[in-house]
């Protein structure tokens, strides 16, 4: 008998797990909670939201799930973890205790510290006159300031500063006005960090951890960075900076030294450990870590991991990954997010989307906010669509995969044209 598997999610990194997972040979069948129509053709659609832990719960005792991935934050924030475990049942992702490494950032900078793990030097606030008095000591200087909520605040409670009155006016937005409601009540300020900015992902079991590999988001809505910030418009694989002397320094000054402090907590950390890093002239520095896969890049690790996932999820979930690897493809993968106009502001749905029929067979195309419409495909959401294509390198993937977003089409669609950017300036200097 094979495995039966659920997948909670229903965005672009859900459709390209369930892609990978699809492919095991010990896969029975995949459910996922609540899933979009381009997982529906991977799996079987349950309509059960991804809050909803106690459906949630039911619906994998009932159906015997053998597995259980977890995709988006808010659910191990909620405690999923903690209990589906209670039940007996196998899931992969940290407990709620563990995924503080995400959800807190005091939690996390304080375990940096006490850990020796680099990190820009900060201080934790929750009065603003404090506050302001701490940011003199940057702005005075000339040095920009960055000031972090400590709670989740959806990838937007991060502000960088360039002088005393924005910084000022950060924190009042943050402690007063609460913009970033109850994760604005403390405040973190820490140094700027001037380097390149890169991620970096591992699957842990508590103890021993699988690295993957490096891939670079691109926050900003508009090409060269401008504009506000959004989930993420596109990345790739293994930025030119990334090579085998850097993954020895993340694994040795970062996974290794936070895993064995997660344990030494008390709160042994499972799953992805998905660190936001940069290298600066004085070395490398975490700036922060999330506790799940990082959307849009999923949607590019997951065509560039060899052989088979699931014994991986299922060793990180029981904690016994030993011996267990995971190989990389050679070449490079490219993501370009196809977003609905207006995003990441309001937006329309609804519009009729073309030419999906029409891409090279090679091509991968990864749903997030899409609907069927009298039978027909429409938009649904900000993003829409991820069309991702693999290259013998990144300007080949490059090709390839504009080629490709030029065949769709639906009424506002847009998308960076500059993706891996960075990638292609730091080659030709
Ligand atoms: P975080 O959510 O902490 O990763 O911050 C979001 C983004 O803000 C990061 O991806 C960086 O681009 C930027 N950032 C955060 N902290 C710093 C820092 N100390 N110096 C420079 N940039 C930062
Ligand atoms: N791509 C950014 C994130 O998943 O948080």
């Amino acid at each position: 008998m094979g495995k039966k598997i659920l997948v909670i999610g229903q965005g672009g990194r859900e459709h390209a797990l369930i892609w990978k997972l699809a492919q095991s040979s010990e896969v029975e069948r995949i459910y996922a909670a609540p899933g979009n129509p381009g997982i529906a053709e991977l799996a079987y659609c349950v309509d059960i939201s991804v809050n909803d832990t106690d459906k949630l719960l039911e619906f994998a005792l009932d159906t015997g799930i053998d597995l259980t991935v977890v995709g988006p934050e808010a659910p191990l924030m909620q405690g999923i973890v903690d209990r589906f475990r209670s039940q007996g049942l196998l899931i992969f992702g940290p407990t709620v205790r563990a995924a503080r490494l995400e959800g807190s950032k005091v939690f996390s900078k304080r375990l940096f510290e006490q850990y020796r793990i680099p990190t820009a030097s900060y201080e934790v606030f929750d009065d603003m006159y404090s506050a302001r008095v701490y940011v003199r000591q940057f702005t005075d200087a000339g040095k920009k300031v960055v000031i972090k909520a400590d709670g989740l605040a959806a990838g937007k409670g991060v502000i960088i500063a360039d002088d005393f009155i924005a910084a000022d006016r950060a924190i009042e937005q943050m402690m007063k006005e609460l913009a970033f409601g109850k994760a604005g009540e403390r405040i973190i300020i820490e140094e700027y960090l001037e380097g390149e900015e890169l991620s970096f992902f591992a699957i842990s079991d508590g103890e021993r951890y699988v690295s993957l590999m490096s891939a670079q988001d691109h926050k900003r809505v508009y090409d060269g960075d401008q504009g506000p910030n959004t989930g993420g418009m596109g990345a790739y694989t293994n930025p030119p900076i990334y090579n085998e002397k850097l993954r020895q320094q993340i694994e040795k000054e970062v996974i290794e030294p936070t895993i064995a402090a997660m344990k030494n907590e008390g709160c042994p950390y499972t799953g992805v450990l998905y660190a936001g890093l940069m290298l600066t002239d004085e070395g490398l520095k975490v700036l922060e870590f999330n506790a799940r896969f990082g959307d849009p890049e999923t949607q590019v690790l997951m065509p560039m991991i060899k052989g088979d996932l699931l014994p991986v999820l299922e060793a990180s979930a029981r904690g016994d990954l030993d011996g267990l690897e995971l190989g990389v493809e050679t070449g490079s993968c490219v993501g370009v997010v196809l977003a609905s106009a207006g995003y990441p502001g309001s937006y329309q749905k609804g519009q009729y989307i073309s030419g999906l029929d029409e891409l090279d067979p090679d091509t991968l195309i990864f749903h997030a906010g899409t609907a069927y419409q009298d039978g027909c495909l429409v938009t649904n959401g900000g993003r829409v669509l991820s069309v991702v294509c693999r290259g013998k390198d990144i300007d080949d993937a490059l090709e390839r995969v504009y080629s490709q977003v030029e065949k769709i089409h639906f009424e506002g669609m847009h998308y960076r044209k500059d993706i891996a950017h960075r990638a292609r300036w730091s080659r030709s200097y």
